[in-house]
């Protein structure tokens, strides 16, 4: 284990296990639709990619990057677009994957850009949900984990950039983000 890593929160395996069940329900859910799947870079990426390795269906691909946390550890309430999607989404089954809800400021912020590109459905799949650090209502379709609010990094999930490689959810030692090292 990473020697930053306070505990692990979900392992690897627990991971792969609820990956693929969603994978399966969405498979299911989307068959003779024109499903894109929406990866919110960076913190999806790792749940994106296994997400879509394990759709039986035919899918399409799409990354949108936005940004509402900087370099700390809480959420500021803005949300900017760094990049948006390469392609239309008129007439499309959008299924947004997210790696963690939190406030649900960045998923309110999504949902009402796509809502206005009329596609045919929008729904949102997240692997983490941090229901008690809610701000915004949020319908969530498919849900990974609820987890308690600690600082979670790994499997795509951050702390200044690092972590995301790791292959776990784990939280991170509270001496990491109380003085950060340079
Ligand atoms: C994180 C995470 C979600 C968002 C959730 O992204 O990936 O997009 O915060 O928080 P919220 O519900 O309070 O809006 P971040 O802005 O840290 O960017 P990253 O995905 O590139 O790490």
């Amino acid at each position: 284990m990473n020697s930053d890593v306070k505990k692990v929160l979900i392992s690897e395996a627990e991971i792969q296990q609820k990956v693929k069940e969603l994978a399966e329900r969405i498979s299911k859910d989307y068959k003779g639709k024109h499903l894109l799947m929406i990866c919110i870079l960076k913190g999806a990426i790792m749940f994106y990619s296994d997400l879509a390795r394990n759709i039986s269906i035919p899918m399409a691909m799409d990354f949108m990057a936005v940004s509402s946390y900087g370099a700390g550890t809480k959420t500021s309430g803005e949300v900017r677009i760094l990049k948006d999607l390469s392609g239309p989404a008129e007439g499309l089954d959008i299924l947004i994957v997210e790696d963690i809800l939190d406030s649900g400021n960045t998923l309110n912020y999504i949902e009402n850009i796509l809502k206005d590109r009329n596609p045919a459905s929008l729904k949102i799949c997240t692997l983490l949900d941090k229901p008690e650090r809610r701000e915004k209502p949020i319908v969530v379709d498919y849900v990974g984990f609820a987890i308690p609010d600690e600082f979670v990094i790994g499997y795509g999930l951050d702390y200044s950039e690092r972590y995301r490689n790791l292959p776990y959810i784990g939280v991170l030692k509270e001496e990491v983000y109380a003085s950060p090292a340079e």
